[in-house]
């Protein structure tokens, strides 16, 4: 579940035979952790009633190794640059310390821990469907000393948002959480966060874009059209658009904006 950097390869179908032999032969030493993943897969389809519990036993075992591992960081080092990029980014934008947060998909707080600094007391909600990975946000906190910023840390099973309240959110963020969902989980999320969201609000998601075949690879990576996305969005009433700039990032994920 490593988020690789570089371009991304938009017609690649990581599900084929044929790609999953030629990466075999060029990444002998992926093979291994990709048959752990692949016997995972089996038991907890078996044993999962949808994808959200699914997911959740992923992270689990995943955070039970390493946290940062689990939310797609191999070092350290690299859970401190993609939380940088996502903030940086979202500061060019124009987030200001009065914005009110809604972080979809909060992980371990990789850029939560940044946005809870910036803002304004209380001003962070960060909500995930795991709850080891959460207890890992509060060891993030703790060691950034961030408690005074009183943050609000949710554990959800689903993203019908239903405890949040009306047109209060002015900025939401969902980074490397959509690359991860079938498209009917992207559905409900569309379908509800324009209620959470102020009426000059932008809802940032990340996404594994492919221009050819839309596949998933273990029910752990989903990859979608552009047109797909913007054009569910538009089911909703909401409008999307293509975050060119967010592109030319060193990260393999494409970005979409959703307004009102
Ligand atoms: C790859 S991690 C990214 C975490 C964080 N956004 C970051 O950039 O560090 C994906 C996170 O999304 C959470 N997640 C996956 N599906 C979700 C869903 N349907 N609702 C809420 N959180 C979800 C996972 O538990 C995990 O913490």
């Amino acid at each position: 579940m490593t988020e690789l950097t570089g371009p991304a390869r938009t017609h690649t179908n990581r599900a084929s035979l044929s790609h999953k032999i030629r990466y075999a032969v060029q990444n002998p030493d992926r093979v291994r952790p990709y048959l752990r993943r692949l016997a995972r897969d089996c038991s907890l389809r078996l044993t999962t009633r949808d994808h959200v519990a699914y997911y959740r036993a992923v992270m689990k075992a995943d955070a039970a190794t390493s946290p940062s591992a689990a939310v797609g960081s191999a070092s350290h080092e690299r859970w401190l640059a993609l939380g940088q990029m996502q903030f940086d980014y979202l500061i060019r934008h124009g987030l200001t310390s009065k914005d009110r947060m809604l972080e979809i998909g909060c992980g371990n707080l990789r850029a939560g821990w940044r946005f809870i600094d910036y803002l304004d007391v209380g001003h962070y909600y960060g909500i995930d469907i795991s709850p080891e990975i959460l207890l890992a946000a509060g060891d993030t906190l703790v060691q950034q000393r961030l408690q005074d910023k009183r943050p609000h840390l949710s554990l959800v099973r689903d993203l019908r948002l239903a405890a949040l309240p009306d047109a209060y959110f002015t900025v939401v963020h969902a980074h490397s959480v959509f690359s991860h969902s079938p498209i009917e989980v992207i559905d409900e999320c569309l379908a509800h966060i324009g209620r959470v969201m102020a009426p000059n609000a932008f809802f940032d998601f990340t996404y594994n874009r492919t221009d050819g075949t839309e596949h998933h690879v273990l029910r752990e990576d989903f990859y979608y059209r552009t047109g797909t996305l913007t054009a569910l969005a538009e089911t909703h009433g909401l409008t999307a658009r293509p975050m060119e700039d967010w592109d030319q990032l060193p990260h393999k994920q494409s970005k979409i904006r959703i307004t009102l």
